[in-house]
């Protein structure tokens, strides 16, 4: 028999340190009002030291759970996904421990490592495991806590990012109309152009280098305006692809959840696909640019703040480093975000 996989849960925690425009002005050479002016952001969350994103994880899995009626036990769901950027290691993954943590057993685990795309791809995967009859439910975290990474010489990325986790559960359904069902996906990447995001060391290409590793190039790195262009370009098109598959005009999305990297990004997206800037969900305003968990703590602000009927078109698309990007369409379905 054929299966379809449906959104059944959804939940999201941000770490409680909230952090404003205001008190960044204080340790960067910026000020509020060009933070609030060039991204529409006015404030991000900040993990306390010492917090890793697996802690952020298990708190959006163990809410996306409890939305979707399910315990915390074996057998609860079948494989555990997380997009992160930050893992708490380089090896091993992030995912097994969170799926220990959360008592789920010995569940298949892992990561997806597509930078801000993360989300977006580790719901195809874990979209496809279902279709494909490997799994009946799947938990997909997007967890990340940027703010080990970002360098404080530079105030254009400090300024921006934040922490936080979203997580969603996927269940196998027998019907493709009902409401949830992931009715198609929408992934591409360019590597040619992987300079533009990166974190020069860590990895094997900094430990197969002779000499000592420059401290400087620990941290993320990002050519900020040619990200822009790159990304208004890569979701328009892999939304406009996935579109004309699914077969949904574009003016008929009536909720556009874009990566939430820029309010301006969010507005030419919208223009870009002929949508109305009101269809465009925002909440970069209140935590910033949380990379992988991006899109699910959208998706969770919108609930929560009752915009999102269930019924409703909506079509998830992001862009990251890699470069990565990509897009989603589904109904929503009748659920309470925790
Ligand atoms: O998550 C993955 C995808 N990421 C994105 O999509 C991010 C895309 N990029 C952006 O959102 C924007 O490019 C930024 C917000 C990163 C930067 O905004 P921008 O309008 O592209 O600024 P810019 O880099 O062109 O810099 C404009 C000016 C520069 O000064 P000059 O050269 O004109 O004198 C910068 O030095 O703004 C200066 N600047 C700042 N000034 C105050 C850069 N950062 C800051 C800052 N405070 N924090």
């Amino acid at each position: 028999m054929a299966h379809f996989a449906a959104l059944v849960g959804l939940g999201s925690y941000l770490p409680p340190r909230r952090v404003t425009n205001e008190e960044l002005a204080t340790m960067f050479d910026t000020s509020a009002e060009w933070i609030a002016t060039r991204t529409g952001i006015r404030a991000r969350h900040w993990a306390a030291p010492g917090v890793a994103t697996s802690d952020l994880a298990v708190e959006a899995g163990h809410r996306a759970l409890k939305s979707a009626n399910l315990p915390l036990e074996p057998g609860a769901v079948d494989a555990v996904v997380l997009a992160t950027t930050t893992p708490d290691h380089p090896c091993p993954a992030t995912a097994p421990q969170v799926a220990a943590r959360l008592g789920l057993g010995t569940v298949a685990a892992y990561d997806i490592a597509a930078v801000c795309s993360g989300f977006v791809y580790a719901l195809a995967t874990a979209s496809a495991q279902i279709t494909a009859g490997q799994a009946r439910r799947v938990l997909v975290i997007g967890a990340e806590t940027y703010s080990t990474i970002l360098n404080p010489a530079d105030r254009t990325t400090s300024v921006i990012f934040g922490d936080g986790a979203g997580a969603v559960v996927l269940r196998a359904v027998p019907d493709a109309d009902r409401p949830g069902v992931i009715l198609g996906v929408d992934l591409g990447s360019d590597g040619s152009r992987q300079d533009l995001i990166t974190i020069p060391a860590g990895g094997s290409r900094e430990r197969s280098t002779p000499g000592e590793p420059d401290p400087q190039d620990r941290y993320f790195t990002m050519q900020g305006k040619k990200v822009f262009a790159e990304a208004v370009n890569r979701m328009g098109e892999s939304a406009t692809a996935l579109l004309d598959r699914v077969g949904w005009p574009a003016g008929s999305v009536d909720h556009l959840v874009g990566h939430q990297a820029n309010i301006r990004i969010l507005k030419a997206l919208a223009q870009r696909l002929g949508l109305p800037e009101e269809r465009a969900v925002v909440n970069v305003d209140r935590v910033g640019n949380t990379s992988a968990a991006s899109i699910p703590l959208a998706l969770s602000d919108a609930v929560a703040a009752g915009t999102l009927p269930s019924g409703s078109r909506v079509l998830l698309t992001a862009f990251g480093g890699g470069l990565t990007w990509g897009a989603a369409a589904l109904t929503w379905p009748d659920l309470s975000a925790a």
